[in-house]
């Protein structure tokens, strides 16, 4: 029998993709448009700061994948998964230094302004096998949308943070191989209706979400 996969559901999925992108490319080209106007590095750290989170959160919850369903799926997509974490904690890492550079603090703790995202992802990890990686391929989908504004900033800005183009080239790249990952891993296993509404919710609610929070007046300054 043909496996049917995402196949019934590809249309939707790219919608929801293309919404979540579109939302995010318009509020960091606003965040960076207002930021021209008042270059205030902590501004800019706080701007970093959900983001700095999120690199960490998603080695915790990818080892927590990995741990409670990883040997549901073939082992090639085990390492896969792992080098997916890997590079997370990679990120976690250098939009760290940014944010140290910039005189901002390094988020050890969910940040306010990430906390329904990371409530999000959790409850999808009990939900079903795939839940979370639909959301997280759909938020890592549209994180997409904020690099060429980031990129193009880390260029007017290289005083404030020299070694943002650098990290931002390679997070580019990096995040090319997560979103061709998620999206494959769902297509791999995603066998029935059941496995593919479960899909389709996750990714719903993470569309809400990101076109919701990802916004410049949601910038949390702290430290002052
Ligand atoms: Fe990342
Ligand atoms: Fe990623």
């Amino acid at each position: 029998m043909k496996r049917k996969g995402l196949e019934p559901i590809q249309n939707e999925v790219d919608r929801l993709r293309e919404t979540a992108t579109e939302a995010v490319r318009i509020a960091s080209e606003r965040f960076f448009a207002e930021y021209d106007k008042d270059p205030d590095p902590l501004r800019l750290a706080a701007w970093f700061v959900p983001r700095c989170w999120r690199e960490i959160e998603y080695v915790f919850m990818l080892n927590e994948e990995i741990r409670r369903y990883g040997l549901s799926f073939e082992r090639k997509h085990i390492t896969a998964l792992s080098k997916h974490s890997f590079q997370e904690a990679q990120h976690y890492e250098m939009v760290g230094r940014i944010i140290e550079h910039l005189g901002g603090e390094v988020p050890v703790t969910v940040p306010e302004s990430a906390r329904a995202w990371s409530d999000l992802l959790w409850d999808c990890l009990d939900r079903h096998r795939l839940a979370a990686i639909a959301a997280w391929n759909i938020s890592e989908t549209a994180a997409g949308g904020s690099f060429d504004a980031t990129l193009a900033a880390s260029e007017r800005y290289q005083d404030q943070m020299p070694e943002a183009f650098r990290v931002y080239k390679q997070i580019v790249k990096d995040e090319n191989f997560h979103v061709g990952l998620g999206q494959l891993l769902l297509d791999r296993y995603a066998e029935n209706d059941k496995d593919r509404e479960e899909i389709l919710r996750a990714m719903r609610e993470m569309v809400e979400l990101v076109a919701y929070t990802y916004k410049p007046e949601n910038v949390v300054v702290t430290g002052r």
